[in-house]
Order: structure tokens, then C-alpha cells, then sequence
């Protein structure tokens, strides 16, 4: 037998791992069904944050204190309904779309899951609305998820380290890739977008950085975690 045939190599065994988590210590919240059914009836693609993962920006957050929050790439605000839950009363998130239709259901998602208050979605392309948050003042963010198009991770990072502090947390999704992170050559632009990144934050030295990879429901993937020290 070789090792690839065994049963801990298949991704259906990742699968029912996460569902064994989500059983035993994702306590079972319907209103994260909910927006993953309205998300689905909508027809947004099913490319959320799993809801282990979901939990683990969660604890983050937590871990951080965190009372400002940023997310780049909303789609049906599942993860963002992860990390708002999370936030004091007076917390405030702010999370970024382009897609007016994912926006729109992330917006009624908000609604239906009582977190409009602490949620504010703006609509448009990261790269002109970070912009405009600078200006506005927002900021510095506590963590900041980054999870919108890939090509554009290593201006969303850039961006990130402008609106963060010394504590931040950065957080960045889907960086390995099924592993074509090492593809050198590829024309894949999503990677090497990340491979940008991982080398922008090889020669940064205002933060302290690793990456982890992932398998599970959603697959082989990853993420990295940035810890801004100056
Ligand atoms: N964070 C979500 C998943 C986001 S999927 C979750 O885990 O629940 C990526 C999202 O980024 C999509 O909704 C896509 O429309 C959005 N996106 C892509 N390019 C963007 C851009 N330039 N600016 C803002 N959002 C963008
Ligand atoms: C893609 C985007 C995501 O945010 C994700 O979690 C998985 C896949 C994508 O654009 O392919
Ligand atoms: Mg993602």
C-alpha cells in the first residue's frame, strides 16, 4: 500500500473530521445556517471559511480584545458574522465588498443575525474604499482578515499594515493553495499573488509572521497569521 491510498490522505476523511469538531465543540448556532442558506439561495459560491475556521478568527478576535475589526472580502458575511460576535457592544467591524449582489445578501444577513449595528459593509473595490477609510479615520483595526480576490493580496497587506498598530493582527486566507503556492512558473495569478506576499512579508520587518496549512471541508489550503510589532 502506498501512503497516498490510505484514508488519511482522502479529502471525504477531512471532511468528516470537520464534521466531528463541529459536533463535539462548535456549539450548533441556527443563525449560522441560516446565512449559509440564504448565501446558497442567493447563488453565491460556497468559498466561505469553514465553520471551524470561522470559530478560530473567533477566538482571535477574542484573544486580541479586539473592538475594531476589518475584513476584506465579505461575500455572504458568514465569516464576518464569526468575528462580529465577538465584539463589545461598542465594537464596530467594517467589512469590504465589490460584488453588489454577495453585498446585498451579506447586508440582510446582518439583519437576520441582529448584527447591523456592529457591521458596516462598504460597497466597492477594496483598493478605492481602504483609500477612503484612511482618509475617513478609521482605524487602527485590532485584526484585519483578508480575504478577498488573491492577485490583490499583497496591496490588501500593504494596505493592512497602514491601518494597523503595534498588536494588530493580520490574518490572511487561502495561501497554500492545494500547494501550487510552489509553483515558481505558473500563470495562475491568484498564486502568485500569494507567492508576492510571502515574499513581501519575508523582507518586512514590522511583523512577526507564520503560515499554517489546512485540510479539511474546504480542502488543502492555508492562512497566514501576522502579528505587526511596530
Ligand atoms: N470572507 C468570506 C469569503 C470571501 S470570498 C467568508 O469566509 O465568509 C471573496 C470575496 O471577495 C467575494 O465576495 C468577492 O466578490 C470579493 N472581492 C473580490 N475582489 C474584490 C475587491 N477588489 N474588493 C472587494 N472585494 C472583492
Ligand atoms: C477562493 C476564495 C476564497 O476566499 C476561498 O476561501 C476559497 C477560494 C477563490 O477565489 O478561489
Ligand atoms: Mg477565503
Amino acid at each position: 500500500m502506498n501512503c497516498y491510498s490510505h484514508v488519511s490522505m482522502n479529502p471525504e476523511r477531512w471532511s468528516q473530521v470537520d464534521r466531528y469538531i463541529k459536533d463535539q465543540i462548535v456549539p450548533h448556532d441556527p443563525i449560522f445556517d441560516a446565512v449559509l442558506t440564504a448565501s446558497q439561495e442567493a447563488g453565491l459560491p460556497s468559498i466561505q471559511v469553514s465553520s471551524a475556521q470561522g470559530k478560530l478568527l473567533q477566538i482571535l478576535a477574542q484573544t486580541q480584545g479586539a473592538s475594531r475589526i476589518l475584513e476584506i472580502g465579505t461575500l455572504g458575511g458568514y465569516s464576518t458574522l464569526w468575528m462580529a460576535k465577538a465584539l463589545p457592544q461598542w465594537g464596530r467591524l467594517i467589512t469590504l465588498e465589490i460584488d453588489p449582489s454577495h453585498a446585498a445578501t451579506a447586508r440582510a444577513n446582518f439583519k437576520r443575525a441582529g448584527v447591523e449595528s456592529v457591521v458596516e459593509l462598504i460597497e466597492g473595490p477594496a483598493l478605492e474604499t481602504l483609500p477612503r477609510l484612511e482618509i475617513e479615520g478609521f482605524g487602527p483595526f485590532d485584526l484585519i482578515f483578508i480575504d478577498a480576490d488573491k492577485p490583490g493580496n499583497p496591496d490588501y497587506f500593504s494596505w493592512a499594515l497602514r491601518l494597523s498598530c503595534k498588536g494588530s493582527l493580520i490574518i490572511v486566507d487561502n495561501v497554500i493553495r492545494n500547494g501550487d503556492v510552489l509553483d515558481e512558473k505558473g500563470a495562475d495569478a491568484k498564486v502568485q499573488g500569494v507567492r508576492k506576499l510571502f515574499e513581501m512579508i519575508s523582507r518586512e520587518p514590522r511583523v512577526n509572521a507564520t503560515a499554517i496549512q489546512t485540510v479539511g471541508e474546504k480542502g488543502y489550503d492555508g492562512f497566514i497569521l501576522a502579528w505587526v510589532k511596530s
